[in-house]
């Protein structure tokens, strides 16, 4: 039974979470809502590992929570869902056996072939050592990937022999020589996040948005958890979003319905488009993070009333509304991101306000009357304009007035030509 959602936990420690708070807090007050573990710019964050669902259980039992919302990945991997599934607290998020399609990529591709979403040509290796033998044949160009959750980390696109060879030297070295391993055909093209609700049945999509996952301006240097994002994009147009409909979104739905899957959460389809081919790179079983950051000051909707849609599985009733204009979030991050950073740093600026600009938290803690860095991604600055340039421009703006030791940034966020969209 679907009871009224008074008291709401959000699950995580991100921007994402913290975006997800703020929404919720628009129209449930910040003295409902509660965040584990939260971060120094939540309030109502609690020092609670969400991975302990029986601490998580007892949390909700105290302060009459009456629905959580998961952020993240590994606890809807370790079955969050399917635990609370049990008790009288509502959860929105997949249960265990749905949230294979983002923790497994092996389970996904399979999952993919079988119901013939478009999605990269792939093989799958149990070692090392044949992933190499094949991936050779394809001149290196091919895209390496670990089979399990990595944060990012466990994905290797390479370009050549050398690079594959580089690659090859890293997974030994990390995961051994016995490792799944799918070795996958190199797109190359425009990267989209398409969002959404689902209660198993429909999808209700967000606007589309585009992360910047690269370190450096211009998409260069390593992977990070994400630069930037910004939203809707320009270039998506009707046909294209017609093929992502029917070659990703349709026959991902029939295979939910046909594996009896228990899908009721956000689903986050990441596609690359080639030459105004759609083609699915991976699920998440979650919102992004940043994408949310920018997703949820453009929803107009109460999220509680289509998260209680989605949970009584009548999605279909609901219409989700936007505001006009564009959303853009420039991350800050410490020095030295990805790699090791400083922690500990005091946070300058953040007094300063501005009613157009939000300034989500992600890495940061309270230590007494100051915020410090406490992560590798610490803030994220989300900037609402009529067009993208003064989304930009007002979010550049306050980026200037903060400030903490080594903080680094993207100049270049929502700058993309996107020409394989068409
Ligand atoms: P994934 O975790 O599978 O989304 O992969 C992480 C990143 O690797 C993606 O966001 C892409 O930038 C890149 N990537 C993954 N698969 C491919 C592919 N088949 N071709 C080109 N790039 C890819
Ligand atoms: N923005 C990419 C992700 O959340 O996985």
């Amino acid at each position: 039974m679907i009871t009224k959602i008074s008291k709401i936990l959000v699950i995580g420690s991100g921007g994402r979470e913290h975006a997800l708070a703020w929404k919720f807090a628009q129209t449930h007050d910040w003295d409902n809502v509660f965040t584990l573990p939260g971060n120094g710019g939540i309030p109502n964050s609690f020092d609670i590992n969400p991975m302990d669902f029986e601490a998580v259980e007892r949390f909700c039992k105290e302060k009459g929570v009456d629905l959580i919302f998961v952020g993240p990945e590994q606890p809807l991997a370790a079955g969050i869902v399917d635990y609370f599934r049990k008790t009288d607290i509502q959860i929105f998020g997949p249960t265990q056996k749905a949230a294979q399609l983002e923790a497994s990529k092996i389970f996904a591709k399979y999952f993919m072939h079988k119901y013939e979403v478009s999605t990269a040509r792939f093989k799958t290796f149990q070692n090392a050592t044949d992933a190499q033998i094949y991936a050779t044949e394809m001149d290196g160009f091919c895209v390496l990937k670990y089979d399990g959750l990595a944060a990012g980390k466990g994905v290797f696109v390479c370009g050549s022999l050398s690079e594959l060879d580089a690659a090859i030297q890293e997974i030994r070295a990390v995961y051994g020589e016995k490792v799944p391993l799918i070795v996958e055909q190199r797109l190359e093209g425009d990267e989209i996040s398409i969002i959404g609700f689902t209660d198993g049945k429909s999808v209700k999509l967000l606007q589309a948005s585009q992360d910047h996952k690269q370190l450096l301006d211009g998409d260069k240097g390593p992977n990070t958890g994400g630069m930037g994002a910004y939203s809707p994009v320009e270039g998506i147009d009707p046909v294209l979003m017609k093929k992502i409909h029917l070659r990703i979104i349709k026959p991902t739905l029939q295979g939910i319905h046909e594996e009896q899957m228990d899908y009721k959460g956000m689903i986050y389809f990441g596609i690359m488009v080639e030459n105004g081919i759609p083609y699915l790179l991976e699920y998440n079983a979650r919102f992004g993070d940043p994408e949310t950051e920018v997703l949820l000051p453009a929803l107009k909707n109460d999220l509680t009333e289509v998260i209680a849609a989605c949970l009584k599985g009548q999605l279909s009733d609901i219409e989700l509304a936007f505001e006009t204009g564009f959303f853009t979030d420039v991350v800050l991050v410490s020095g030295g991101y990805p790699k090791a950073y400083p922690k500990g740093l005091n946070i300058h600026g953040l007094d300063y306000q501005d009613t157009e600009v939000l300034v989500f938290h992600a890495g940061t803690k309270k230590v007494g009357e100051h915020i410090q860095t406490d992560g590798g991604r610490v803030l994220n600055v989300v900037a609402h304009g009529r067009t993208l340039e003064e989304s930009l421009e007002k979010a550049y703006r306050m980026v200037d007035k903060i400030q903490f030791e080594g903080m680094f940034f993207r100049r270049d966020i929502g700058k993309r030509d996107n020409k394989h969209l068409q």
